[in-house]
């Protein structure tokens, strides 16, 4: 693989001095020990984008179930309650703290390009790029990982069986549920694109039309496949019947899924990330997702400066400076870790972070055009994440998605299965962006059994008095979403301010900081115009679901962002 000049000396003397828990070719080598505090808290907190899915996880918890199986009701209830954001037919990321073996794991179970994929099906006759075959129908969708990753948690950290854990999610599916304004609004929004598949139209559209405000929905058929799950594990959805409707539905509407593809799937473990900032210990996700090499180097970056002291500009300009010099980097490198060698040693070093800091001015804005070129990439506001601490002290953040919103909308005939629109998240044309402009390398390119890159980053802040776990939606954002909670957490903000902290975000490209109304004073906006920064108004974006936990007092605390009307953040 080549390497970018800037890259190449820094990689050559860190490949000589060797570092860091990844192997240049980014399989970890082993996840490095953890420093979680032996205390435990006696009740547990949980924060999701939906109230029904929150209450879901404390009923499975007061069965007797651990954090794990309750991130199993959590998520298997959002596919039912908030199937615009996640669900049965996409994917996630979970990094997880296993408190009785002070252990760290992360769990893949990001879906893979089918063995048939063709690029050239993302192709129009006269060469130009056709976005409807990218973002809809079933040749948008990977080989979903949602339930083979939630069996996964099940099975390897959970305590009850899936009938348990999996209950909440079939009874709210069968017995039905009011949808939120958002869900409500995702249907409309989306209404053109349901009607063009008969299974979408009959679930998503019953009598024709959108479920109206307050009328009870339900999902028959979802319950039927997750109860399927319950009772076979993996095969309920890989194997046998559901598997068969799954490729003869998505034959019938001209994609190229295989009862092989189905059969080939797996979750999968891989050592998490981990950087230390500040005394914190920050567990979060490595490739395919792209988030946590991310938030590596800019903390990495960042630990050259004394935050604390800065006045609000000097802060933000060198977090700005920090998020502009890690986006350049990261959709240059990262890919499918299966498939493509990175240089994760190099990315993750505090000495490729010294470099990078040298060329970051005291008062000045670095114009993205004088960096080597990178990727553009637009910010998208889809998927869902959900935090939990129990009361033995064990930790999971979930980042859970169909990619935009409803996925592919298109539903597989007879299972409920809403698939996800995945593919876009491919490099799938050379030098042709994505739903949120990212234009990718050859590290991203679609491949059959390839996982497609992600910037979803449920991390875990573990620290000696107080520890977090923290995530939110929101495709690009979600990187520099969890790093200003990261930063807000380490500097003492209870689980509610983390959660409604106004954000900001840079991306390299397009050069522009994008603000949430009110994140800076006119004095500090004034200040950061004057260093060159152009700053973009955006409607408030993100998520964030927030579990904090004191270690002095064992008190938990659980935040649900307050942008948004139906999620819940509880302590019991
Ligand atoms: N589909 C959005 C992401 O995984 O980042």
């Amino acid at each position: 693989m080549n390497f970018p000049l800037h890259s190449r000396a820094l990689l050559l003397a860190l490949m000589l001095t060797g570092s860091a828990a990844f192997a240049a070719d980014g399989a970890p080598k082993t996840a490095p020990a953890s420093t979680a505090p032996a205390v435990r808290p006696g009740h547990a907190g949980i924060a999701s984008a939906n109230f029904l899915a929150t209450n879901a996880g404390f009923e499975v918890l007061a069965k007797g179930g651990n954090a794990f199986d309750a991130a199993v009701a959590v998520a298997s209830t959002l596919s039912v309650v908030e199937p615009e954001s996640s669900g049965i037919g996409g994917g996630f990321m979970a990094t997880l703290h296993i408190a009785k073996d002070n252990r760290d794991v992360f769990i893949d179970a990001r879906e893979t390009a089918p063995m048939a994929v063709n690029p050239r099906d993302y192709l129009n006759p006269d060469g130009t790029p056709n976005r409807d075959a990218a973002l809809k129908g079933p040749l948008s969708a990977g080989i979903p990982g949602e339930p083979a990753g939630l069996v996964l948690l099940a099975k390897r950290y959970g305590r009850l069986p899936l009938s348990v854990s999996l209950a909440p999610a079939i009874r709210t599916a069968r017995d039905g549920f009011k949808p939120d304004s958002r869900l409500l609004g995702a249907i409309r929004e989306e209404q053109k694109n349901l009607e063009r598949w008969p299974a979408s139209a009959a679930k998503f559209l019953p009598n024709g039309q959108p479920p109206a405000d307050g009328e009870i929905w339900r999902d028959p058929e979802q319950a039927r496949t997750w109860e399927l799950i319950a009772e076979k594990g993996d095969a309920g959805f890989y194997h046998g019947e559901t598997a068969q409707k799954l490729v003869d539905a998505v034959h019938a509407a001209g994609g190229n899924w295989s009862l092989q593809d189905l059969a080939n799937y797996r979750a999968k473990e891989r050592a998490p990330i981990v950087v230390d900032y500040r005394g914190y210990r920050i567990v979060t996700a490595p490739p395919p997702s792209s988030g946590g090499v991310a938030i590596a180097e800019i903390l990495n970056i960042l630990r050259g400066y004394d935050l604390a002291k800065m006045d609000q500009a000097h802060r933000a300009h060198y977090i700005i400076e920090a998020m502009r010099r890690a986006f350049r980097d990261h959709n240059d490198y990262l890919g499918d870790p299966d498939f493509v060698k990175m240089p994760l040693d190099m990315l993750l070093s505090p000495f490729y972070a010294d470099g990078l800091r040298q060329n970051i001015l005291p008062d000045q804005a670095t114009p993205s055009s004088m960096l080597p070129h990178g990727p553009a990439h637009d910010p998208g506001m889809h998927t869902t994440h959900f935090s939990i601490i129990d009361k033995d002290g064990n930790m999971v953040g979930i980042t859970s998605t169909v990619n935009y919103v409803l996925g592919s909308t298109f539903v597989a005939k007879g299972t409920g299965v809403l698939l996800n629109d995945e593919m876009d998240d491919f490099a799938l044309v050379p030098d042709q962006p994505n739903v949120y402009g990212l234009l990718g390398s050859k590290a991203n390119a679609p491949q059959g059994g390839k996982r497609m890159l992600s910037s979803m980053s449920p991390s875990i802040v573990v620290g000696k008095d107080r520890s977090a776990v923290i995530g939110s939606p929101g495709g690009s954002t979600i990187i520099t979403q969890v790093l200003e909670g990261i930063l807000h957490f380490i500097d003492g903000d209870s689980a509610q301010q983390v959660a409604a902290a106004k954000r900001f975000h840079h991306q390299f490209l397009p050069d522009v900081v994008y603000v949430e109304d009110g994140v800076f004073d006119a004095a500090t906006s004034a200040e950061l115009k004057k260093m060159g920064y152009t700053l973009k108004p955006r409607e408030p974006w993100g998520y964030m679901n927030v579990v904090t936990w004191d270690h002095r007092d064992n008190k938990l605390d659980a935040a649900s962002d307050p942008r948004r009307p139906s999620g819940l953040g509880k302590v019991e």
